[in-house]
């Protein structure tokens, strides 16, 4: 029901800063805390007054803002609304219960012609009173905010003095209408619409309908978080699954005490159904916020790798990409297996540091059409985030044109591609200092390793990558130790930027087998004499006090 209201009288108030205040370090694409330290006095408007200073356009722009329904989404969103309307801002796009997913986010950021957007989330970190929450803010383009603007936004952190909100009530976002705080509209909107139209324009929903009418059963698990009332829509509604596809389906505050990080830990009662039940012919999940995805066949496992893989060979199945995709680019942890394939189709390939960011200006460059992370990320150039969803119904789209099951999808991409066995080792919660010890170590002894044999084969470069943007030309550096070898094996080690826990130590694995080899192997059996040879180096199990690692992919 669409209604208009007043709010009045519409008096500005000035918060002096009056206890000592700790500036806001963002992390990979803002900031990112305990909801604890969220809920102290005047943190969050802290961060958001720094934004409110620092984004381009807030004058007179349109923002788009919600969150994934995480503890705390609504109260923020509320203070946002007031503040923003004491910024100037003509007008904020909200949703009903302030739910939308980062992708969907994204694409309205675009489609409005905002000047950019605030997501509410930590991602795929734990929700509720005890878990955590983060303040996301991306750029006019849909995407991460470049590291430029989240430097400025801590930058001004630092001098923060005051903020400043409209002072009136909180405004109803239960239904969709519009408001008026003072001279700023607020656009109240369904967060699922747009998303699904432009999900719309890019599947043959048809076919995707008719595969699971014959007999092919699917699964998707949305984990308590924001991808539920979306895969309600589109898998029970338009494609006509089965009520109850939709497993964990109505975001809760604290996910049900779910971790929201669809992999196999996290995601252990789906990957049971599938792997050891064989109960479905294909199974998904996302993250907390919506970007991330896992993909599962009948007693099958898709590597996150191999899955942009996958997805690059078969873009020609998919109508949205019909007519060629211009190039791809991974992160750099990720595996070649979409090198192999870019080199076949004769595109372009580029090798970023980790973080969709990166991505942003290839994409908008039209440098490259789709791009993926091992942290179970991809994404194309529909939007300027990586895309749980679009990727389940990508895969689903392929699985229906091809007639196969998934774990044939594979073995015929191997046998056509070769196998880049792969495995991410975490290891979480160290204590920081150990953490930066162990790394700094091992990035000094990298000087001396190169022709030195490794892991049964030859170290061709061991250094610590550094990337220059194709199209701006600015370089980030420290991005990842990395140590090749003559065997196109690479162990690369990294710190994560995006913990709340002390640090977290990734070690990224993999060993090339080419399509005439054994390509029906366990990963970590192939990939053990790396795995002991980089323990060993780094020593891992010494510095750390952990005699394996806290998550396995
Ligand atoms: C992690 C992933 C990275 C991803 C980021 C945000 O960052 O490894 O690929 O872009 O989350 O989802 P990290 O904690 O490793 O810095
Ligand atoms: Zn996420």
């Amino acid at each position: 029901m669409k209604h208009q209201e007043k709010v009045s009288p519409f008096s500005e108030k000035k918060i002096r800063l009056t206890n000592s205040f700790e500036d806001q370090k963002p992390g990979t694409s803002g900031l990112r805390k305990s909801t604890k330290k969220f809920c102290e006095k005047d943190y969050l408007e802290s961060f958001i007054e720094a934004i409110f200073q620092t984004l381009p356009g807030i004058k007179g722009g349109t923002l788009v803002l919600g969150g994934d329904g995480r503890y705390g989404n609504e109260r923020a969103i509320q203070i946002i609304l007031k503040m923003g309307a004491a910024h100037g801002l003509k007008k904020i796009i909200t949703t009903t219960k302030g739910i939308l997913s980062t992708p969907a986010a994204s694409n309205l950021i675009r489609s409005q012609n905002a000047i950019g957007g605030i997501i509410l989330s930590a991602s795929h970190n734990p929700g509720g009173a005890n878990g955590d929450f983060g303040v996301k803010v991306n750029g006019a383009n849909g995407g991460p905010a470049p590291e430029s603007l989240t430097n400025e936004i801590y930058r001004y952190t630092k001098k923060l003095k005051e903020y400043k909100l409209l002072d009136v009530p909180d405004i109803s976002i239960t239904a969709k209408g519009k408001h008026f705080l003072s001279q700023m509209c607020v656009e109240v909107i369904d967060g699922v619409d747009d998303y699904i139209h432009l999900m719309q324009k890019l599947f043959d929903f048809e076919s995707i309908k008719q595969l699971i009418n014959d007999d092919f059963p699917v699964i998707f698990d949305a984990m308590n978080a924001v991808t539920g009332p979306y895969a309600h829509y589109l898998l029970e509604k338009l494609l006509e699954a089965p009520t109850g596809t939709v497993l964990n389906g109505s975001p809760l505050e604290d996910f049900g005490g779910i971790h929201p990080d669809p992999n196999l830990t996290y995601a252990s009662d789906l990957a049971e159904l599938l792997l050891e039940k064989k109960q479905y012919s294909f199974g998904a999940a996302c993250d907390g916020d919506g970007d991330r995805n896992m993909i599962l066949g009948k007693d099958c496992f898709v590597n996150p790798s191999d899955s942009l893989a996958v997805i690059t060979a078969n873009a020609h199945l998919i109508p949205g990409y019909s007519e060629g995709i211009t190039g791809v680019a991974r992160s750099m942890p990720t595996s070649s297996a979409v090198d192999v394939v870019a080199k076949e189709l004769n595109i372009k390939c580029f090798e970023t540091p980790t973080g969709w960011k990166f991505f942003g200006n290839l994409l908008d460059a039209n440098e490259i059409t789709i791009c993926g992370e091992e942290s179970f990320g991809t994404g194309s150039n529909h939007v300027r985030e990586k895309d749980g969803l679009w990727a389940v119904l990508f895969w689903l789209q392929i699985l229906s044109k091809r007639r196969l099951s998934v774990s044939e999808i594979m073995k015929e991409h191997w046998l056509k591609y070769g196998r880049h066995y792969y495995s991410r080792h975490d290891y979480e919660g160290i204590e920081s200092k150990a953490a930066n010890d162990l790394y700094n170590r091992l990035e000094n002894l990298l000087t001396s390793l190169t022709g030195k044999p490794f892991a049964g084969s030859i170290v061709t470069v061991a250094d610590n990558f550094e990337y220059t943007d194709p199209i701006d030309k600015s370089i980030s550096s420290r991005q990842g130790l990395r140590i090749l070898l003559e065997d196109k094996s690479r162990i690369i080690v990294r710190m994560s930027g995006t913990g709340t826990k002390g640090s977290t130590l990734r070690v990224y694995l993999e060993r090339f087998v080419p399509k005439t080899g054994d390509l029906d192997q366990d990963p970590q059996l192939v990939l053990k004499q790396l795995i002991d040879d980089i323990n060993s180096l780094a020593e891992i199990e010494r510095r750390t006090g952990m005699n394996k690692p806290t998550v396995i992919t």
